[in-house]
């Protein structure tokens, strides 16, 4: 490790808490492995703290910032521009300063699952039949309007909540499909991709229940859990014949625009980054 000059491009990531996130270790990984004179730093700052922060940090000389919970809503009023896809989405996860001090804010997270699946299952096409989305929260939305936007031509939800399954499909408009929860079974019903955007089967929670045997064998089937990295759900698929996709490659290609934009160089997404940020713990 060379260490850092006083000349360091500076960015960090925002939470509360914050310690649990992975993106510092991600960052700085692609900062050495380029030979780039920066650093990455986790930030831990309030809700109350968030705005002073944000008028802060650019004047501190950082380039941007990652948001991540319980910012990401939060930030959106709080930025000068925000692109349209996060506008959609309602959640900021990526922030880029520019000289002037502005905050321009974007959500990569759609985008990450996106790129994630043509790097991982280059074959897929999302548009050859109904995608369905297991959840319908911050996750799920992200997800939803990148597969609008990429083409999807019925975007279905199920959700525990129903209301909150609405309210997404709403905001989607007439391509979204809602679904009972304990409908879910039906809903696999000639689906090209299935993803699982609620916290179940994740390490402590329950596992998702689901019988796959409506589901095409020919549907992708991915996870945005990614602890344990083979979900019960892709084990499961696996062994009826579909296409998996893990979910850590989403939370590292969400990272490449930030990376990209602050220290000038688009980063790729390897086996050794994704040993690497496992080895985490
Ligand atoms: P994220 O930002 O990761 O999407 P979130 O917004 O809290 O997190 O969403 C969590 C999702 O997991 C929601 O869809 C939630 O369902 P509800 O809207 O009904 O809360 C879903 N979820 C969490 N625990 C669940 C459980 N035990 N059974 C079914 N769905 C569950």
């Amino acid at each position: 490790m060379k260490g850092i000059s006083g000349n360091a491009k500076l960015a960090g990531v925002i939470g509360w808490p914050v310690g649990h996130s992975r993106s510092p270790r991600l960052h700085n990984y692609w900062l050495e492995r380029h030979g780039i004179d920066g650093a990455y730093v986790p930030l831990a700052v309030r809700s109350e703290d968030l705005a002073d922060v944000l008028k802060a940090l650019p004047r501190m000389g950082f380039r941007g910032v990652n948001l991540t919970l319980p910012h990401k809503e939060a930030a959106l009023s709080l930025v000068d521009r925000v692109d349209p896809m996060a506008s959609r989405i309602g959640a900021v996860n990526t922030l880029i300063f520019t000289d002037s001090g502005k905050a321009i804010g974007s959500c990569t997270d759609g985008l990450g699952f996106l790129e994630n699946l043509r790097q991982e299952a280059p074959d897929v096409d999302v548009t050859a039949g109904p995608c369905l989305l297991l959840g319908a929260g911050g996750a799920a939305a992200g997800i939803a309007f990148a597969l609008d936007e990429a083409g999807a031509a019925e975007i279905r939800i199920a959700n525990r909540t129903p209301e909150k399954a609405q309210a997404l499909a709403e905001r989607l408009g007439p391509k979204a499909r809602v679904f009972a929860w304990e409908e879910r079974e039906a809903a696999l019903e000639g689906a090209a991709l299935l993803v699982n955007t609620t916290s179940l089967g994740m390490t402590g929670q329950p596992i998702l229940n689901i019988d796959l045997h409506r589901l095409p064998t020919q549907a992708l089937v991915t996870d945005a859990v990614y602890a344990p990295l083979e979900t019960a759900l892709l084990k499961q698929a696996k062994q009826r014949g579909n296409l998996v996709v893990d979910g850590l490659g989403m939370l590292l290609h969400q990272a490449r625009p930030g990376f990209a934009a602050w220290f000038g160089i688009a980063p790729d997404v390897t086996p050794e980054l994704r040993a690497y940020v496992l080895a985490d713990g």
